[in-house]
């Protein structure tokens, strides 16, 4: 696996001429959103970040092994790695049920801070998306703070809880086990304008 990856023209289209959109992940964890989005979206390009070596391999196994060529995850630290990248280049960035670090002197540690919300919105690019789903509510509404404060994205939009049609039909593995054990989901979509 390489942690290099191609970096398409901002308005490439794929064979059958529909809009090739970027779509990242953030901590994709053991890759249920990268398979299934891989799967849905064929003329995507997807690229997942992981911080666990071991669960980036896993994830990007699982890519290859389904033939998806157009999605891969990277063995990287999301926050250095979206510093790199030029501005305007994604169309949607996806942060599910990022680590809470609930310790007040850990919090530094969390993926959503400061300067990763205003790479976030960097580079995304107009009219691009940022979803951002917790269950947990204190990092949901400090990163709604951090959003207004540091970003000029536009949100967040309701984003409704849909019923599940088979026992994988979730965003991610944490979303599963979140709504499993009954628990509150916290939503968010944004954009840029
Ligand atoms: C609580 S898990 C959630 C995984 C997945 N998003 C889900 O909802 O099932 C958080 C994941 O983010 C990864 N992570 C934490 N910090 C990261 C960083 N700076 N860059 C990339 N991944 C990170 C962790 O290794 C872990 O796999």
């Amino acid at each position: 696996m390489s942690d290099h990856v191609e970096v398409l023209p901002t308005t490439a289209t794929a064979d059958n001429g529909v809009l090739r959109k970027r779509i990242v992940e953030v901590g994709s964890g053991k890759g249920l959103f990268l398979c299934r989005y891989a799967k849905m979206y064929p003329e995507h390009e997807i690229i997942g970040l992981e911080l666990a070596k071991k669960y980036a391999e896993m994830s990007h196994a699982k890519l290859t092994k389904m033939g998806h060529q157009h999605a891969c995850c990277l063995a990287v630290d999301a926050c250095r790695w979206m510093a790199e990248q030029n501005p305007d280049s994604f169309d949607e960035v996806h942060v599910y049920f990022p680590d809470p670090w609930w310790k007040k002197r850990h919090k530094k540690r969390r993926v959503l801070n400061e300067g990763m919300v205003k790479n976030i919105e960097r580079t995304l690019k107009p009219g691009g998306e940022l979803h951002f789903w917790t269950d947990v509510l204190e990092y949901f509404e400090s990163t709604l703070e951090l959003l207004a404060e540091h970003t000029k994205l536009i949100g967040p939009e309701f984003v409704p809880e849909t019923p599940p049609e088979n026992d994988m039909d979730y965003r991610t593995h944490f979303e599963r086990r979140t709504r499993l054990n009954q628990l509150p989901v916290y939503r968010s979509l944004f954009r840029k304008v």
